[in-house]
């Protein structure tokens, strides 16, 4: 009998919502594989690689993958990023958990995303501004973003591909993407940016910036508007 299913927490189930069905899944930074082998076992997916640079965490996922019985369809890889992952085998590509910096460099490092056919489940745990600048820069366009709170924390989750025609957006899309405020949690996140948003332009107003001040005070306080409108 396999193991019962666990769970997802909000923050990779709205991750698993972005995975198309029936696609060809990798999952950079798997750690215990939650996410492939959830996906698997609700018949979302039927094979998935679960890939880590190190060590342990794919020993984790190796255990689980054995616990949850989905060995014929999750394989547990070693790889920096892409690294050790063929552009065939991939069709979504997770990242999930990780610092955006370190999401830019994996996408950087495999330009084989920059296929229309590609999708990229990105949730950065920092620098999300530097990330949706450079998706913009790279033809990347963010079809779907997301937020959603778990355990006190918002995140932001969004589905990209590759069409330089629609990468990019107006003056607000670094801070908060396609996030509109239509829901609770997407005007929680904007009002978090809008709270660093201010006081960066404080801080600068204090060191003799003025201009850029206010350039960020009047983005603040369109972020404000939105938090603000009624829902
Ligand atoms: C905090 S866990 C996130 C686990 C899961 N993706 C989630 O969102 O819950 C981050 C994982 O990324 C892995 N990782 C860090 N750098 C990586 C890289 N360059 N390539 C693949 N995995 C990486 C770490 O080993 C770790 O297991």
């Amino acid at each position: 009998m396999p193991h019962p299913l666990f769970t997802l927490g909000n923050r990779l189930s709205l991750c698993a919502s972005m995975v198309r069905e029936g696609t060809k899944l990798v999952d950079i930074g798997t750690d215990h594989a939650y996410l492939p082998i959830w996906l698997v076992r609700k018949g979302r997916i039927s094979n998935a690689i679960a890939a880590d640079v190190k060590l342990s965490p794919l020993r984790s996922a190796e255990r689980n993958i054995r616990r949850y019985h989905v060995e014929e369809q999750v394989s547990a890889r070693l790889s920096d990023g892409l690294d050790a992952v063929f552009p065939n085998e991939a069709d979504d590509i997770v990242m999930a958990g990780m610092g955006g910096e370190l999401i830019i460099r994996l996408i950087g490092a495999a330009p084989w995303l920059k296929q229309e056919h590609k999708r990229l489940i990105l949730q950065p745990m920092t620098s999300a501004e530097e990330l949706r600048r450079f998706l913009a820069r790279e033809g990347f366009s963010i079809l779907r973003e997301e937020a959603t709170e778990e355990d006190g924390h918002i995140y932001s989750v969004m589905q990209v591909m590759y069409a330089p025609a629609q990468a990019g957006g107006g003056e607000l899309y670094p801070y908060i993407g396609k996030l509109d405020g239509s829901t609770a949690e997407s005007r929680a996140y904007i009002s978090k940016c809008a709270v660093r948003l201010f006081k960066k332009a404080q801080g600068m107003r204090i060191s003799g910036h003025s201009e850029e001040a206010t350039a960020l005070q009047a983005i603040y306080e369109c972020l404000q508007q939105l938090c603000e409108r009624d829902n």
